[in-house]
């Protein structure tokens, strides 16, 4: 029997996996109309949208790298080669990596603008130590642009590489991030 990830860290994964997918949509539509001018209310919800589901991935990320401090990884399959398996964690920790840098550059530019308001109009925190400054903002989303793409870019990457295990090498890989085999 295939062993699987806990069951915590298989919901903030997947959970993760949507929000990105989201951001992604949101960023990229929103910027276009922002840069077309378009400031109706459309715009604003997208935006909204974007800050509260960014943010929240911010917590999901630090909660699932508690998570992965106390928990063992389930073993793959003896067919992995051991130098996939350290490929792979190379590549898991440049992912974790952009999944905190990305959301916190952009928490620290609408801190800098300011534009705290998300859904229902209600305000995010301000990032501690952020002075109000739109030079520093502007540079901060542009950065904070750049590196989404390139999560964006790894990402695809990542689900690439899961499809190949599930699809053409069937060695249960894809399974430990997905449900509990009977069996
Ligand atoms: C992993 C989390 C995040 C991802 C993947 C992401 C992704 C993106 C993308 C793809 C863009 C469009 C970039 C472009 O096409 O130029 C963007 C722009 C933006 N993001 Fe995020 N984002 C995340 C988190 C956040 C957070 C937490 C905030 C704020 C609380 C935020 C605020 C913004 C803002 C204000 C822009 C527009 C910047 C501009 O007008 O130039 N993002 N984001």
């Amino acid at each position: 029997m295939t062993q699987t990830y806990s069951t915590a860290a298989r919901l903030l994964h997947w959970l993760t996996a949507i929000f990105i997918i989201a951001l992604i949509v949101l960023g990229v539509w929103m910027t276009e109309r922002s840069a077309a001018n378009i400031w109706d209310a459309l715009t604003n919800t997208l935006y909204a949208w974007h800050k509260l589901i960014g943010f929240l991935v911010l917590l999901l990320t630090a909660i699932r790298l508690t998570v992965k401090l106390r928990s063992t990884r389930p073993a793959y399959p003896d067919s992995v080669a051991p130098l996939t398996i350290k490929f792979a964690a190379a590549a898991h920790g440049v992912l974790y990596l952009l999944l905190l840098v990305v959301p916190l550059l952009g928490w620290a530019g609408v801190t800098a603008y300011p534009a705290l308001i998300t859904v229902g109009g209600y305000d995010l925190p301000a990032m501690p130590g952020i002075p109000k400054d739109q030079a520093l903002a502007k540079q901060l989303f542009e950065i904070h642009g750049t590196l989404a793409l390139a999560l964006a870019a790894l990402a695809l990457a990542h689900i690439g590489a899961a499809l190949h295990h599930l699809l053409i090498k069937k060695d249960g890989v894809f399974q430990r991030m997905w449900c509990k085999q009977g069996g």
